[in-house]
């Protein structure tokens, strides 16, 4: 092996290493980058009353700090302030009309093959809000993995309305946890991340 095979190896190496250190770096092992899309309402909410951070944002960051993946917020200021009650009167307004609320911000999903889809259930199902986001970004080809916090209604229709939005998707994984346990018990969203295979 001559001077120049020598460096082009060692620079072959050089680059392979760091690629596949970048990928366990953006949380994806070797399955490609993954992100973290969800809503979060901060504020009065039920059973953990007013909180400065909301429920889902606290297990989207456990997400994030477990598995290295990226995150985009569903973000609007909508609902800013709102007490819980009239929150609950204009959410089922808004499901009953079909309503698709605008958020801020955009994210490009092709840089993911992993996407965390997270929310509160309300009303049975995600916030409106999230399906202008299902409107907007075909993740289609993409493998998906659905969570919420509740407060009774488990994942409700969240899975079923994630296939519908995305038929040529794989989702699997799933996850819910109560929205007063989420600060708690961590160790749940450890367990699910671990039984997810997707970190070391
Ligand atoms: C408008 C509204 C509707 C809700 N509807 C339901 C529901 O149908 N089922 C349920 O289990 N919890 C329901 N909840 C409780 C939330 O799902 C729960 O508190 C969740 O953890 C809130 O998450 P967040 O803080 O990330 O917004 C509702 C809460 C609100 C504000």
């Amino acid at each position: 092996m001559n001077i120049r095979s020598i460096i082009a190896v060692f620079f072959a190496l050089v680059v392979s290493v760091s690629s596949s250190w970048g990928q366990k770096q953006q949380g994806g092992g070797q399955r490609g980058k993954a992100l973290v899309v969800y809503f979060s309402h901060a504020g009065d909410n039920y059973a953990v009353g007013n909180v400065e951070v909301g429920n889902t944002k606290v297990v989207a960051d456990y997400i994030t700090e477990l598995t290295g993946a990226e995150q985009f917020e569903i973000a609007t200021h909508k609902y800013d302030g709102m007490a819980f009650k009239p929150l609950c009167d204009l959410a089922s307004r808004e499901a009953k009309e079909g309503e698709l609320p605008e958020y801020e911000g955009d994210v490009d999903v092709r840089d993911y093959d992993t996407i965390f889809i997270g929310g509160p259930v309300w009303g049975g199902t995600y916030p409106r809000i999230m399906f202008t986001f299902f409107r907007d970004k075909d993740l289609n080809g993409k493998t998906i993995i659905p969570f919420t916090t509740h407060e009774g209604s488990g994942l409700g229709r969240c899975v079923e309305d994630v296939k519908k939005a995305y038929p040529k998707a794989v989702v699997k994984g799933e996850f819910s946890i109560y929205g007063h346990d989420v600060r708690s018990e961590r160790s749940k969203v450890e367990e699910w991340i671990k039984g997810l295979g997707i970190t070391e």
